[in-house]
């Protein structure tokens, strides 16, 4: 586990205050396996720009808002960690990074409460457990997928995600940021112009076994 990784595992969340491309790309691939996304390049990166790229993108290649959120939530094991390197970013660009702290959400309440939550499919319906292994947690409550369980506790989630909230508006452009996906949900404000540019890696921690 390199300095970086344990970093991520213990804070939730490091910035890399002006990295470059290589520098980033490095510290990223030393964290674990890298996780090939779908929208991806071969080599694990993924623009992240509302330009017109062709094919069925998701939100996140629009100017829209994206409500926080875990990253490929719909696989049983996510990803741990994700990186974000702030391409082109400014105030003025919108796409201001959003972060809610789960493990600060959901504390105090019961084992069996946590196990009793689930994210379900918008489209398939199928549900995966609120929790990831021994400690992680997995968010989603937005068009792909929607928290679901007992009333009051769902609506009780809800309203502490909402509270721990962050935006961070203070990063530009060479800034990056890494999370554990495991604990960290994000997501961002709608973008306000067009240039507005991040590249995104993702990849596994070590111990983790599924590569689906
Ligand atoms: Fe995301």
């Amino acid at each position: 586990m390199s300095d970086v990784g344990r970093l991520v595992r213990e804070r939730g969340l490091v910035v890399l205050s002006q990295v470059t491309a290589t520098e980033f790309l490095d510290t990223m691939s030393q964290l674990g396996p890298t996780y090939t996304h779908p929208d991806g390049e071969a080599d694990g990166t993924t623009l992240i720009t509302p330009s017109e790229r062709p094919g069925e993108l998701g939100r996140g290649f629009t100017m829209e808002a994206l409500p926080v959120h875990t990253d490929r939530s719909s696989l049983a094991d996510p990803p741990r960690f994700l990186g974000m390197r702030l391409v082109r970013h400014g105030a003025h660009m919108g796409g201001t990074p959003m972060f809610a702290d789960l493990d600060l959400a959901s504390v105090g309440l019961p084992k069996d409460a946590i196990a009793s939550l689930s994210i379900e499919s918008i489209s398939s319906g199928h549900r995966l457990p609120f929790q990831v292994g021994p400690h992680g947690l997995r968010y989603r409550d937005d068009t792909h997928g929607r928290l679901v369980g007992p009333h009051d506790l769902v609506a009780e989630i809800r309203r502490r995600t909402a509270r721990v909230t962050l935006p961070v508006d203070w990063l530009s452009s060479g800034d990056a940021y890494i999370i554990d996906n495991h604990r960290i949900a994000h997501g961002r404000t709608a973008i306000t112009h067009p240039a507005r540019t991040s590249v995104r890696v993702l990849a596994y921690s070590p111990e983790q076994k599924r590569k689906t």
